[in-house]
């Protein structure tokens, strides 16, 4: 029996009705295109979110978070969903999203959660967290939600009531992940397929750095993105293929516009040539593609910092190592870096040295297993 079902009920006084497991995510390739209608190519994580919870009698709500004791328990009730201005937030925002889709929360309920996910680290645990909530949901209420729907509903959420206008990526890659494989997603038509990821590792560097300006500057860009799509008057940038890009980028004349999208649609492009090196098992390709990718992060759509870019190029000179780049929305977060097996321990040992050595801190450093999304934990 999970740990937490415990500790819900020592909390609760009652034994929850269900415990579940939303997974963090790491995206390997596709970055900034999924609200440009793009493709992108994320993993789920071993790290995750669990949620316990049990329905109630009446219509309060109550929230506890293992990661949050300071804010203690947090309550609400369903006829005055306001937001807290805390991690709570999200729970809130997921249950009054249920309603606006149609599915009412007749009562209340008790949760408690537990997270291994490093919080601010740009491994998605907002979406984790939603995703989580919309699981326990549909249990509890025996509501018929797919994992997509779930996904949906907690992008909705996160738009509407947290405020980050942000694409589908996460929240899909934490519904739906599949263990050993990357999900190859068109964030447009949420058309998908697994592929396989075998014969290497996976390490991610946390560099410590938490831009307190993300979420406008990630809104900011997709701005930018706007106004570049008007300009060539296409339905998404992604719908653009490299060619016809540089054929039309002549209406960009502006600087700033002109290197947003062709990040985005060279991103676009790249993603699927690193499924399809991925499909026939060449790292090798599929590690350069990874390295463009950072390259264009960094100087195109300047979403990287000293601190990425530093481990980016230091990754990149050590042995054994196919690709490295930022993940994620950017400005501070995390490294992605394919290696090969036989090269991770060095890898671990020389990225945390170098870095120490220039910005004095020792960052964290993960090495994760590709996993299943969301499920249900036997209680
Ligand atoms: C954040 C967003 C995703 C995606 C990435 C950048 O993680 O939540 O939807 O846009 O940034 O690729």
């Amino acid at each position: 029996m999970s740990q937490i079902y415990y500790e819900f009920e020592k909390l609760y006084h009652l034994p929850p009705d269900a415990v579940c497991f939303a997974p963090g995510r790491v995206n390997l390739i596709g970055e900034h295109t999924d609200y440009n209608g793009g493709n992108v190519l994320p993993i789920a994580i071993h790290l995750g979110i669990r949620c316990a919870a049990a329905v109630r009698h009446d219509r309060k709500l109550r929230f506890f978070s293992q990661s949050f004791p300071d804010c203690g328990m947090i309550e609400c009730h369903l006829d005055e969903l306001e937001k807290k201005g805390c991690w709570a937030d999200y729970p809130i925002s997921v249950i009054k999203t249920f309603s606006a889709f149609g599915y009412p929360i007749e009562n209340g309920a008790d949760f408690y959660f537990s997270s291994d996910l490093p919080d601010g680290a740009g491994m998605s645990s907002s979406a984790a967290l939603e995703v989580a909530v919309g699981m326990m949901l549909s249990k509890l209420y025996s509501l018929p939600l797919t994992k997509q729907e779930l996904a949906l509903i907690g992008q909705f959420a996160e738009n509407r009531f947290i405020g980050v206008n942000c694409g589908i990526m996460d929240q899909f890659a934490s519904a739906m992940g599949k263990k050993d494989h990357a999900i190859l997603l068109n964030a447009h038509t949420l058309s998908y397929q697994y592929v396989p990821l075998e014969n290497a590792c996976l390490v991610i560097v946390n560099s410590g750095v938490k831009h307190s300006l993300a979420s406008s500057a990630y809104n900011d860009r997709q701005r930018e993105c706007e106004t570049a799509r008007k300009l060539l008057k296409v339905p998404t940038l992604c719908s653009l293929s490299r060619e016809e890009f540089d054929k039309r980028s002549d209406s960009l004349t502006d600087d700033i516009c002109h290197r947003r999208a062709r990040h985005v649609v060279y991103e676009n492009m790249r993603t699927i040539d690193a499924a399809n090196a991925l499909k026939s098992g060449d790292l090798r390709t599929f590690g350069k593609l990874m390295n463009d990718s950072h390259r264009s992060l960094r100087d195109d759509y300047e979403v990287s910092c000293e601190e990425l870019d530093f481990l980016v190029h230091t990754a990149q000179n050590i042995h054994g190592v196919y690709g490295s780049r930022m993940t994620g929305g950017g400005f501070g977060g995390c490294t992605v870096n394919l290696i090969e097996k036989s090269a991770e321990d060095d890898f671990i040992r020389l990225i945390k040295q170098e870095y120490r050595k220039h910005f004095h801190i020792t960052p964290d450093v993960y090495s994760v297993t590709v996993s299943d999304g969301a499920g249900f934990l036997g209680t």
